[in-house]
């Protein structure tokens, strides 16, 4: 496994692998990797000759400095890791390298980051955007890989794609759970073992409410979620809207789409925890 640091180098070595017919697939990470992020680079190696994955914690998608500072970073654990699961090249860029000049690109993402993490976040798709299209720049990939756990940011990375004309896939991985349910995230780190314990209400709550669905409408659907994850006192729902898997867009009834996805923001403490389930596809 080589350890890249400089973009030119980057794309010598990817000239070379595309040279000799190799296929390439990317999976763009912050590090702090754990197995839902090892579950996508799996993924990528099976799929490809050449396995890429970037670790960088993206300045531009932070809208709260605080955040960026508090990101856990542990690059040698990662390489580590990345090495057990038989990636070829990781790219650990400094911001500079990335960043030479401020980036002022400004992605019109539509409605899609109207609602949810866009507007909860205002900006932080842009930035998304900015970072993972400066790495599909350097690495031009056949294939690049996005977790299901951000359901959000899958939507707005396809529409980017297709508005830059990209010829490139994007496949998209389930969620990866711990043993309880709790969707795994760099985050949990920051829980207290208290804290994880009452975060397992939330995809406990998601997955019952699977079983409510065509059954109970969907409004009562959507609140007896938010009533039930707000009945621990840990946990605080920011907000819980459940929309048409491409659009992103609230849906009224069980039958206005043939994809649905439920998507959750909960404060646990401090910690703001991110899960979704897919109610139909
Ligand atoms: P990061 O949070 O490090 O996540 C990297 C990728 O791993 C994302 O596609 C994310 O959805 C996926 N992932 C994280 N936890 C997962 C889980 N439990 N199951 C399945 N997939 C999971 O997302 C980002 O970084 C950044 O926004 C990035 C796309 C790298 C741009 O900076």
């Amino acid at each position: 496994m080589e350890i890249v640091r400089k973009i030119a180098d980057l794309q010598d070595i990817i000239a070379e692998a595309k040279n000799n017919g190799k296929r390439i697939g990317l999976v763009p990470t912050m590090g702090a990797l754990h197995e839902g992020h090892l579950t996508l680079v799996r993924r990528c190696k099976e799929d490809n000759d050449i396995c890429v994955v970037s670790v960088f914690v993206n300045p531009t998608q932070f809208n709260n400095p605080v955040d960026l500072d508090k990101y856990p970073r542990t690059p040698e654990k990662d390489s580590a890791l990345l090495e057990s699961v038989g990636c070829d090249i990781v790219f650990m860029p400094e911001a500079e390298e990335v960043y030479p000049e401020p980036d002022t690109r400004i992605f019109d993402l539509g409605e899609i980051d109207k609602v949810m993490e866009g507007k909860m976040r205002p900006g932080h798709f842009n930035g998304v955007c900015q970072v993972v299209s400066k790495l599909f720049d350097y690495v031009k990939p056949h294939v690049s890989y996005f977790g299901e756990k951000d359901f959000q940011q899958v939507a707005v990375i396809r529409k980017m794609t297709k508005d830059l004309g990209l010829d490139l896939d994007i496949v998209q991985v389930p969620i990866v759970r711990e043993e309880s349910g709790l969707a795994m995230s760099s985050r949990n780190m920051r829980l207290s073992e208290k804290e994880k314990a009452d975060a397992v209400a939330i995809s406990k709550a998601l997955f019952e409410s699977k079983e409510k669905m065509n059954i109970m409408p969907l409004s009562e659907v959507r609140q007896w979620v938010i009533d039930t994850v707000n009945s621990v006192d840990a946990l605080e729902v920011e907000y819980f809207d459940i929309v048409d898997g491409d659009t992103m867009q609230d849906v009224e009834n069980w039958n206005d789409s043939q994809y649905i996805v439920g998507c959750i923001t909960v404060y646990c403490g401090e910690v703001r925890l991110i899960d979704n389930i897919i109610y139909k596809n």
